[in-house]
């Protein structure tokens, strides 16, 4: 089940690549926002650094690395990243079973700072159907790969899965409630902008059926972060 609480539905992808950037985002937004998310470009620029600040402000992480490696490799990073104390971590589906397993019983085996959630990563969005056929050689539709991802994780004892706004709803009928699904995409106003093709309300998203909305750059990129951040967790609500 979701959170109860809709501080606790919002995650912030702290998409900068300075230190000094994410404290100051996390400074204004640490009253309002639980979970932040730090992924390939902070992590790659800070360290565990980026880490330690949220923990340090009493936040949680999401730490969006998308782990796709051998079985022995991804269990290692896990390890590790419940040692920094992340409370959810990502992996690529297409790693197969096999790494599926080996990251869920990894996580499984961190005690003092409790278990993280494994999410996997089914399709990149940025993958459409030509790219899906031609490029990568995989003949299904793009939801019905997506599906078959979930399930594998699920099967292979993961918590949930990371999936866009229009993934939402078959997911739901497949898996049911007891499946963590994350979703970014989200836009306040729902029309899209930037690079964000699919795009949902952050009440719509919810609707559909996500626990956890993913937000960047509608809150980071706002001239009042706290501003944008209240407005997206009145929606919530
Ligand atoms: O700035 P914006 O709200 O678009 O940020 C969305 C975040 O969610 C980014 O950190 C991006 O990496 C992540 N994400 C995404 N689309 C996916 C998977 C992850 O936008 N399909």
């Amino acid at each position: 089940m979701p959170p109860a609480e809709a501080r606790d539905r919002l995650i912030v992808a702290l998409d900068v690549d300075s230190l000094a950037r994410a404290e100051e985002l996390v400074t204004a937004l640490a009253p309002l926002v639980t979970t932040f998310k730090v992924g390939g470009p902070l992590f790659t620029a800070a360290g565990p650094a980026a880490v330690e600040l949220v923990r340090k402000r009493g936040g949680k992480v999401f730490l969006d690395l998308k782990y796709h490696d051998i079985p022995a490799a991804v269990a290692g990073a896990v390890r590790g990243a419940a040692r920094l104390g992340v409370a959810m971590l990502t992996v690529h589906a297409s790693g197969g079973s096999a790494m599926l397993r080996a990251a869920a019983e990894a996580a499984g085996e961190s005690r003092a700072e409790g278990r993280p959630l494994v999410l996997a990563v089914t399709l990149l969005t940025s993958l459409d159907r030509r790219a899906l056929h031609r490029e990568l050689r995989i003949p299904a539709t793009e939801e019905a790969q997506v599906l078959h991802l979930a399930q594998l994780a699920r099967e292979a004892g993961c918590d949930g899965c990371v999936a866009s706004p229009r993934e939402l709803q078959p997911l739901r009928r497949l898996l049911g409630r007891d499946w963590v699904v994350v979703t970014p995409g989200i836009r306040p106003e729902a029309v899209a902008g930037d690079d964000q093709a699919r795009v949902a309300s952050p009440e719509a998203a919810i609707a559909a059926g996500a626990d956890y909305l993913v937000v960047g750059r509608p809150i980071t990129a706002a001239p009042d972060p706290a501003k944008a951040a209240a407005g997206i967790l009145e929606a919530i609500r």
